[in-house]
């Protein structure tokens, strides 16, 4: 059986992870608002329209912020659209997922929405088909407390107290020729810088989120990140980064290998940061808001082909295997060993569009794969990550050199006296012997080992099987001489919790 060891102590440390880690995202793209999170008339909808059965699953995975509206539809968004009297809003075509939207829910809704999921709302402005003052106001309609125009415009939409929303992105994908008003690195950065200061004049406790490159492939990349940084590094805090992993072929080893180039963006995007501090000669960091990650390739082929001007067709609705959900969990462990610049990461998205959560309009919700790595890593992957060098064997595929077998990162929770290790056996046969030294840590034991694997690593859930993948408790590993020794099954995610005794 390969061996892999890791080893901890509590000196050792990455740094604090940001809860914000684990945040998701809400767009209105296909059936995620309109048949996911709202559906009047549904058995399950409150009074308000809002799917309880979803609210529920979003609230079991613990997700501290929501990302809205978009995504490529903010780009042409006019977010007045979606305030005001329901009956009196127009419907739109929405140029970026070629689709009819009626507007019947906007920002009102969608800050209920997240009061009810136990989020906080992420709004972005549009900066494709609009700019500054559609921002400023943006910002005066959802935070100013009262007595101008657009702050007592929302309290006579039903909202006498501000939503103070706290985090906004200053546009999406500015990079990307699909975008509604696309705009070069120059044009973007002097946008950004612009909309940043008024916004923050309007209201300066706020933080704001820059669009960095859609994908590291992006061929603007990272020279868009130099000049955007350059012209707003005053007013901005965060840069925005986005990876959508996917398989090629049947070819299992390259794909869960498909993680390291995340690995690698979050590196070159730091030091994109970094370098232009150093021209600043500046003392502020810049840190990083991973905004839209996943997996993404089973609805790719139908991408487009839809019939035009549809309400709410179901649009990028991928069905995860357990292939996926390790490739998701390496993609969590990715972004917790990167928790001291990774502050804000949002998976894209909630409901049904590439999502851990799908429904059926009109019937029931199930989990897809993905949930589990999710809910697990927001619940246990609180605390301050451990620096570690997991050993272990390697191999070759089509893309990558070296691809460690074991994925793995471990979080340590002091108020809780808890630690847990995240780790993903990438072996397609064998499982891994994995040793843990956690001799630097007193009376230590094992809570739990949560596995989540199957037997065949395309297996899905779907809503007449909703369960065919979901996670295990394993027998509990014990720790012997202050060495932990358990079993990673092949092709698995796991989870060990392990507390203080007594
Ligand atoms: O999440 C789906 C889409 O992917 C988003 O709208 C866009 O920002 C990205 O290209």
């Amino acid at each position: 059986m390969p061996q892999a060891t890791l080893t901890l102590h509590p000196d050792f440390r990455i740094g604090d992870v940001d809860p914000r880690l684990f945040g998701s995202f809400l767009e209105h793209l296909g059936r995620a608002v309109y048949g996911g999170v709202y559906e009047p008339g549904h058995p399950q909808a409150d009074k308000r329209g809002f799917r309880k059965d979803v609210l529920e699953m979003v609230r079991e995975l613990g997700t501290p912020v929501m990302r809205y509206p978009g995504g490529n539809f903010v780009s042409g968004y006019n977010w007045e659209d979606g305030v005001g009297d329901a009956g009196a809003r127009p419907a739109r075509l929405d140029l970026a997922w070629k689709t009819l939207e009626p507007n019947s829910f906007g920002t009102n809704e969608f800050i209920e929405w997240c009061r009810e999921a136990g989020t906080e709302p992420m709004l972005a402005v549009n900066l494709g088909t609009r700019g500054k003052d559609s921002a400023r106001y943006f910002v005066e309609y959802c935070n100013h407390a009262g007595g101008s125009n657009f702050s007592d415009l929302r309290a006579a939409h039903g909202h006498r107290e501000p939503h103070n929303v706290k985090l906004w992105c200053l546009g999406n994908e500015m990079d990307g020729a699909w975008q509604i008003g696309h705009q070069t690195a120059d044009e973007y950065g002097r946008l950004a810088c612009e909309t940043a200061k008024m916004m923050k004049w309007a209201d300066p406790s706020i933080e704001l989120v820059l669009c960095g490159s859609s994908g590291r492939a992006m061929p603007t990349f990272p020279e868009w990140e130099r000049k955007v940084l350059e012209h707003a590094w005053e007013h901005v805090d965060y840069i925005s980064l986005h990876t959508y992993l996917r398989k090629t072929g049947d070819d299992t080893p390259n794909f869960l290998a498909q993680s390291l180039q995340m690995d690698h963006f979050i590196r070159e995007v730091v030091a994109a940061c970094d370098y232009v501090q150093s021209v600043k000669r500046s003392k502020k960091k810049i840190n990083l808001s991973f905004d839209e990650w996943n997996v993404w390739y089973h609805s790719i082929d139908e991408h487009g082909k839809h019939e035009p001007w549809q309400f709410a067709p179901p649009l990028v609705e991928d069905t995860y295997t357990l292939e996926d959900a390790l490739v998701a969990g390496c993609m969590l462990i990715t972004l917790l060993r990167h928790a001291d610049r990774v502050r804000i990461a949002c998976l894209a998205q909630i409901v049904n569009v590439i999502a851990p959560i799908m429904t059926r309009t009109g019937g029931p919700c199930w989990k897809q794969t993905i949930f589990y790595p999710f809910q697990h890593a927001s619940k246990y992957g609180r605390g301050t990550v451990l620096d570690t060098r997991p050993c272990c064997p390697v191999y070759d595929s089509r893309d990558f050199e070296a691809v460690p077998y074991l994925e793995s990162v471990a979080v340590l929770n002091e108020e809780q006296e808890s630690l847990t290790v995240f780790a993903v056996n990438r072996h397609l046969e064998d499982a891994l012997d994995f040793q843990v030294d956690l001799s630097a840590f007193a009376r230590l034991h094992v809570l739990e080992h949560i596995v989540l694997d199957h037997k065949n690593p395309l297996a899905t859930n779907t809503e007449e099987n909703p369960d065919r993948v979901k996670p295990r408790t394993a027998k509990t590993p014990a720790i012997k001489d202050g060495t932990l020794k358990v079993s990673l099954p092949r092709l698995s995610w796991n989870v060990i919790r392990l507390g203080r005794k007594g």
